[in-house]
């Protein structure tokens, strides 16, 4: 038997059902994380704990448990499914009211769930790269907030798929942003630069782990806008994002980047968060 969270309790996985007057289901009103689990541990737990306090306080969802309770919560249920290699999937949402727009009244409790799946590491991908399409960033202003809107994200990704590709890096005119679901770096004369953590884009944690390892091992690195032209010109392009660790892109809307196979920045990154990853969780 799978077991999930509903509202703090730990459940049969076939019986967690929601309501359908769900705020998350009806308005996609709430927030969520994934957390990666290596050898039954979760990789940047506490990080992605803080997040997720964070998204949900900036639309006003008052989380029902503290950081520690949530991340106990979830511990056991990562024990309980006996899950080593995948992800824990968890969302809050301001929980069950009438559908009107504006938020119910306080004793409304928010609703908490929380499940996992296997998830192998991406293995083929990140020894060859990855293709990739751009496309116009057609998200709202507030892409800091790990939404359960993803209308936008699910529209690009869908387009990259339709494409033969993994990921669509979104760019707002000129200037590039991230990917549907990823952060994106491009490295220039052996300069690491991605786009600075604002409203414009998600805070990655792996994003920040990296920048972490770029100065714990004297790579330069800057958190600055680049464009659409410094992303074709670069010598090397990769993404970042909890599933896909440090994934080498090789090929932007059918060009290669560099000579069209990963660099060596890029290698480096991904040989150093491989060490932090065993560092936390052991050997892969
Ligand atoms: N996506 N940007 C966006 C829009 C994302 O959805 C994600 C993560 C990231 C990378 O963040 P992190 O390194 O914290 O995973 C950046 C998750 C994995 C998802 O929705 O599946």
């Amino acid at each position: 038997m799978t077991f999930a969270i509903l509202n703090g309790d730990l459940v049969n996985r076939a019986e967690a059902k929601v309501d359908i007057e769900d705020r998350g289901y009806v308005f996609g009103d709430g927030v969520y994380e994934v957390i990666r689990v290596y050898n039954g541990k979760m990789f940047t737990g506490k990080e992605h704990l803080e997040r997720f306090e964070r998204s949900s306080a900036n639309i006003g969802i008052h989380l029902p448990y503290g950081a520690e309770q949530i991340t106990g919560m979830l511990e056991e249920l990562v024990e309980k499914n006996n899950l080593q290699l995948g992800i824990i999937y968890m969302q809050v949402t301001r929980g069950v009211a009438p559908r009107v727009h504006a938020f119910p009244d306080q004793n409304v409790t928010p609703a908490l769930t929380a499940f996992t799946r296997e998830m192998p590491r991406p293995l083929a991908g990140l020894a060859n790269g990855v293709k990739t399409i751009l496309t116009e960033d057609i998200r709202w202003l507030r892409c800091d907030i790990k939404s359960l809107n993803l209308l936008g994200n699910i529209l690009a990704k869908q387009k990259a798929a339709e494409q033969g590709c993994y990921e669509a890096i979104q760019h707002r005119g000129q200037d590039v942003t991230e990917g549907s679901s990823s952060n994106i770096f491009i490295v220039k004369n052996g300069i690491v630069t991605t786009h600075q953590s604002d409203n414009l884009i998600l805070k990655g944690i792996t994003k920040d782990v990296i920048l972490q390892l770029c100065s714990a091992n004297n790579i330069p690195v800057e958190e600055q806008t680049f464009t659409l032209d410094e992303l074709a010109a670069a010598d090397e392009v990769f993404l970042s994002s909890t599933t896909s660790e440090v994934m080498p892109i090789v090929k932007l809307d059918g060009k290669k980047v560099g000579n069209g196979a990963p660099g060596p920045v890029t290698r480096k990154l991904q040989e150093l968060f491989v060490a932090e990853v065993e560092n936390q969780c052991g050997t892969l």
